[in-house]
């Protein structure tokens, strides 16, 4: 559909400018096309354009902490930009800053690694597009238990992979099961994805859970995980996390994702990173390779920074996790209130993903009919000014639910949630569709 290419066409063609139309409407690759944009940075977009506006709205959609990046951090960076760190330094990172996420992966997560493992890149999400260019062929067959982060699958879709989903429900807290990941397992799997806790879920897998998965792919020894802990410093409750590359026969096998953004407040840094110790790190040495042509380093400056914050600024981290504590229990309580809705305890990460499918079916005063999490969230922020992200580009039953953010102080998270739960009290047909 897309292959008109310019060899194609005659120069006279060109010169009178009768085909100025069509190359101009096919300015893009199949691969471009073949991608959403992310539908969670898009509402975040809407919500900031409202704002700027002077609507009043309530954003429950953004993925971000809303506290500012912890001082330490800061000053570390503009030291090193005014002491003059502005030029080209190691495409991996500087070999303080690698060694610091290695000392960090040996002594928090027990991972047997060194700074040579290490790849520092523009943020978890470059991380990860990495790690799939670096593991996956054409044709390979990547799993992940859904529903999942919507960057995922086009990640996936990016290095010629097939994402095989493998279902959850909201019953089981959204977590697959050792006999889900065995029977969908096959010689073509080349990969799994986990990420827990969980965006959008706020569910994560205890340490037996995640022993009980790892123990499974002991039988697969041809499938490497890819082990996304982004949120791994933000869980509630006695929850511990288990980082499974910590487990002896899975070192080898197991690329570790994280970054400053989320633990750190520091979204907009653009700090992430991987550890992948197999094989004398070929594939962290492969992701290295890439980034090489692709970005080089991260900025130069950031990195003594990503230094400080690894080594010094464990308490900011505790206190911003015990305001989100704070906040996923009145959040969750909120929520339970809902006419029809269920949701799965929060246990990690800063989201609840509610199932408001009770609501298909029925429409608002005025007749707008809700059949879908979008038509949900579209008519929501239309009516109340509050914004959530509808599930259905979360993949598996995402299409049931919309997702919360609770970054975001405590007054706006009851306002928020009682404006939902009054819009939903006065829609009409509540709960007869049967879905
Ligand atoms: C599950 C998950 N992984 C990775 C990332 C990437 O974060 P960043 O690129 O900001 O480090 C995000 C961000 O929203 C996320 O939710």
């Amino acid at each position: 559909m897309f292959g008109l290419g310019l060899p194609l066409l005659s120069r006279t063609m060109l010169k009178r400018g009768t085909i100025a139309m069509k190359t101009t409407q096919m300015p893009v690759s199949n691969r471009a096309n073949s991608i959403a944009p992310s539908s969670t940075l898009a509402i975040t977009a809407r919500v900031r354009q409202m704002k700027e506006e002077g609507r009043d709205v309530i954003g429950f959609g953004a993925g971000e902490p809303d506290f500012a990046t912890p001082d330490r951090i800061s000053d570390a960076a503009i030291q090193a930009l005014r002491s003059g760190m502005t030029r080209y330094v190691p495409v991996p990172g500087t070999p303080q800053a690698r060694e610091a996420v290695a000392e960090k992966l040996r002594e928090e997560n027990g991972i047997d690694c060194s700074a040579e493992h290490v790849v520092i890149s523009n943020g978890g999400k470059f991380s990860l597009y990495l790690a799939f260019q670096a593991i996956v062929n054409p044709g390979d067959e990547v799993l992940m238990p859904t529903p999942a982060w919507v960057s995922y699958k086009p990640m996936i879709e990016l290095a010629g992979g097939t994402l095989v989903e493998i279902p959850t429900t909201a019953d089981a807290n959204f977590l697959a099961t050792p006999e889900q990941f065995d029977a969908a397992i096959t010689p073509k799997t080349r990969a799994i994805v986990l990420n827990s806790p969980s965006n959008p879920c706020g569910t994560m897998y205890d340490p037996d859970a995640m022993r009980a998965i790892c123990d499974v792919l002991a039988r697969h020894d041809h499938v490497t995980l890819i082990s996304d802990e982004i949120y791994e410093r933000l869980i509630y409750g006695a929850r511990t996390h288990l980082s499974p590359g910590s487990i002896d026969f899975m070192r080898d096998r197991t690329v570790t994702i994280n970054g400053l953004s989320k633990a750190f407040a520091a979204t907009g840094w653009r700090v992430g990173y991987a550890c992948a110790p197999g094989h004398d790190g070929a594939i962290a040495k492969a992701m290295g390779k890439m980034q090489s042509q692709m970005t080089s380093s991260v900025t130069a400056f950031t990195l003594p920074a990503l230094v400080v914050a690894l080594e010094q600024c464990q308490g900011e981290v505790a206190a911003m996790r015990e305001v989100f504590e704070q906040r996923a229990k009145l959040m969750y309580d909120a929520v339970s209130t809902w006419p029809g809705v269920t949701c799965a305890p929060p246990m990690g990460a800063f989201y609840v993903f509610p199932d408001i499918s009770a609501a298909f079916g029925s429409s608002t005063a005025d007749g707008r009919h809700i059949a879908s999490a979008g038509d949900f969230a579209a008519a929501l922020l239309d009516d109340t000014g509050v914004a959530v992200v509808p599930g259905d580009d979360f993949l598996g039953c995402g299409p049931h639910h919309i997702r919360l953010s609770f970054a975001l102080d405590e007054d706006s998270i009851v306002t928020g949630c009682q404006r939902i739960g009054a819009w939903m009290d006065a829609l009409v047909g509540m709960g007869e569709s049967g879905s």
